[in-house]
């Protein structure tokens, strides 16, 4: 297009935005966990590029300088909404090596191995990454800067590296052990084979050439080329089962998001292989039956975890990767499966999960980056990351400098034995070679005729829980600095447990749930309050009445928000 037609274009759009509604934000805004990552994403959208251009250096620069979050060794889901009006998620979930099969972490008796952390340490626990796969298709298909530039922020912070902050001390404190394990690891992330002090630079130039290297052959050497083999044969030589074949079929897949609509809200989020999208709609789904905003405190409070227990207890049965099993989304997503759900609820008192129909267990928290990006343009983006578990596997590839995943983990080793999030599965999450484990992210959009919301978190199983409450806060006229800054609680069908915050209940309210036969624990932790809190939700809001643009990232956390012209 010639610089005419251009400026003719944004007239346009500009005589638009003065009838009514602004069609275009016509300012910028990035919230992500990491203040390096938000000047990188802030960067990239002052050279011109697009939320999409920006996804690739907010991603890239996270995966440099949060390492016990997400990485090019990982995966996730790239929610994306284009000015055209399209809706796509891309996912970039890892899948199981070829050779993974579904007894894989079971001893001769046919238990888990509990001790063994096979699922979650080291080279057997580690999919195949989709993360640089998103990347490259991003630049290619949606994009208007070459990833030279998009990925130059993060390069540079590879070679030249960065601050350790406090949490990346806790992180590292939480898997030591782990990271003294593989020789590259303790090399890169550590310090005298200790947890660094605060201020020290973890520098990654192994990790710098192979973003050069995607840069150069388009993502193929990672696939098929030089880091491919570099993986390979650090994984084979731990012990671990990857094949090159593995990340030669490794494929991207572009999904339908999951849609729906509560109290005149319109919702588009995660598709499966996530649970998030299904899970949150059925919550609303039933909630959308009461009058949640007249009831009182209490009242609200046990709606909301009744409503919890009822779809996290469809997400143990029913789901898993959607390429592999059939997941029943219209029946669970139908007014008449949600009404169904709905009577079963007692207003006055809790259901056991016991008593309803499902999987059965013996009993049994993480790492994991969401970023939220609105450009001038009104194009947007909600990405959930992850490597699992702090640091992942823990084991860096060689020569690649690549930390790889540990999300087998999300996998159901075994029907009702749960996972590190105390999540349960069935059938349909069990281990196939290929398939992709279940999910949790919940990377989502909200909209109203008034307003767009951009919004997720980490946080495991928890995750759809914490998306719930600020939809019904956003829903509740409230801006992304409330949604963030919410007292959080959670309950997931098993255990059968409502966790919550230290400020999320009064005493008079756990008393009163107590007594309606809701069993409740307080989230503690040695280091004090704070640290008992859970999630970093990043956020945005635009007002198209106002046209005002908002952005929150978590107190919990230590990520930043920019919002500029
Ligand atoms: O995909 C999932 O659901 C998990 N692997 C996410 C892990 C996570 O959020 C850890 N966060 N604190």
């Amino acid at each position: 297009m010639n610089i005419p037609q251009k400026l003719l274009i944004i007239f346009f759009l500009n005589l638009f935005a003065t009838s009514g509604y602004c069609q275009q934000p016509g300012v910028s805004a990035i919230a992500t966990a990491h203040p390096l990552a938000t000047q990188a994403g802030e960067k990239i959208l002052r050279l011109e590029g697009n939320a999409f251009d920006a996804t690739i250096a907010v991603a890239s620069t996270l995966a440099v300088v949060e390492p016990y979050s997400s990485g090019l060794g990982g995966g996730g889901f790239f929610l994306l909404h284009d000015v055209n009006g399209q809706n796509v998620m891309l996912d970039a979930r890892e899948t199981a090596p070829a050779k993974a099969h579904r007894d894989m972490y079971l001893d001769k008796n046919g238990e888990v191995e509990v001790d063994s952390s096979l699922s979650m340490e080291g080279p057997l626990s580690a999919g195949i990454p989709g993360t640089p796969a998103a990347l490259v298709y991003l630049a290619k298909n949606h994009g208007t800067l070459p990833l030279s530039v998009t990925l130059a922020p993060a390069i540079q912070y590879a070679r030249k590296g960065f601050k350790v902050t406090e949490r990346y001390r806790r992180w590292a404190k939480f898997r030591l052990k782990l990271l003294q394990r593989y020789k590259y690891s303790a090399q890169i992330f550590l310090y005298n084979n200790d947890v660094p002090p605060l201020g020290y630079k973890i520098k990654q130039p192994q990790l710098a050439k192979t973003l050069e290297a995607i840069i150069k052959t388009n993502g193929k050497s990672f696939y098929q080329g030089e880091t491919a083999k570099q993986m390979v044969n650090a994984v084979r030589n731990a012990g671990g089962i990857w094949q090159l074949s593995d990340l030669k079929n490794y494929q991207l897949k572009k999904r339908k998001p999951i849609t729906g609509t509560f109290g005149g809200m319109q919702i588009t989020t995660a598709a499966p292989p996530s649970s998030g999208g299904i899970v949150l709609m059925s919550m609303l789904n039933i909630l959308s039956g009461y009058n949640i905003d007249k009831a009182t405190p209490v009242q609200q409070k046990h709606l909301i975890i009744e409503s919890m227990r009822r779809a996290y207890r469809d997400r143990a049965i029913y789901m898993g990767d959607p390429d592999f099993v059939k997941i029943p989304v219209s029946r669970l997503l139908s007014k008449n499966y949600s009404s169904q759900l709905r009577s079963s609820i007692n207003p006055k008192k809790a259901t056991p999960s016991n008593t309803l129909p499902g999987v059965k267990t013996k009993d049994s928290s993480h790492h994991t980056t969401h970023f939220s990006v609105l450009d001038k343009q009104g194009n947007r983006v909600a990405a959930t990351l992850t490597i699992n578990y702090p640091f992942g596997s823990g084991l860096v590839a060689g020569d690649s400098g690549v930390l790889l995943n540990d999300e087998m983990d999300d996998f159901s080793a075994k029907p009702g034995v749960p996972n590190a999030y105390g999540l349960v599965g069935a059938e349909a999450n069990a281990i196939e070679s290929g398939k992709r484990p279940l999910s949790s992210m919940t990377p989502t959009f909200l909209e109203t005729d008034n307003h767009v919301a951009i919004l997720g978190t980490p946080g495991g199983s928890r995750i759809i829980t914490m998306v719930l409450l600020a939809a019904l806060d956003f829903k509740a006229g409230n801006k992304p600095d409330s949604w963030v800054n919410l007292p959080r609680y959670h309950h997931q069908y098993l255990p059968d447990t409502v966790y919550y915050e230290p400020d999320a209940m009064t005493n008079d309210e756990v008393k009163q749930l107590t007594r309606m036969g809701h069993q409740l624990k307080k989230l503690q932790s040695p280091y004090g309050d704070a640290y008992a809190r859970y999630g970093n939700m990043q956020a945005i809001m635009w007002d198209k009445k106002q046209n005002k643009v908002y952005a929150a990232s978590d107190p919990r956390g230590e990520g930043s928000v920019s919002v500029f012209k």
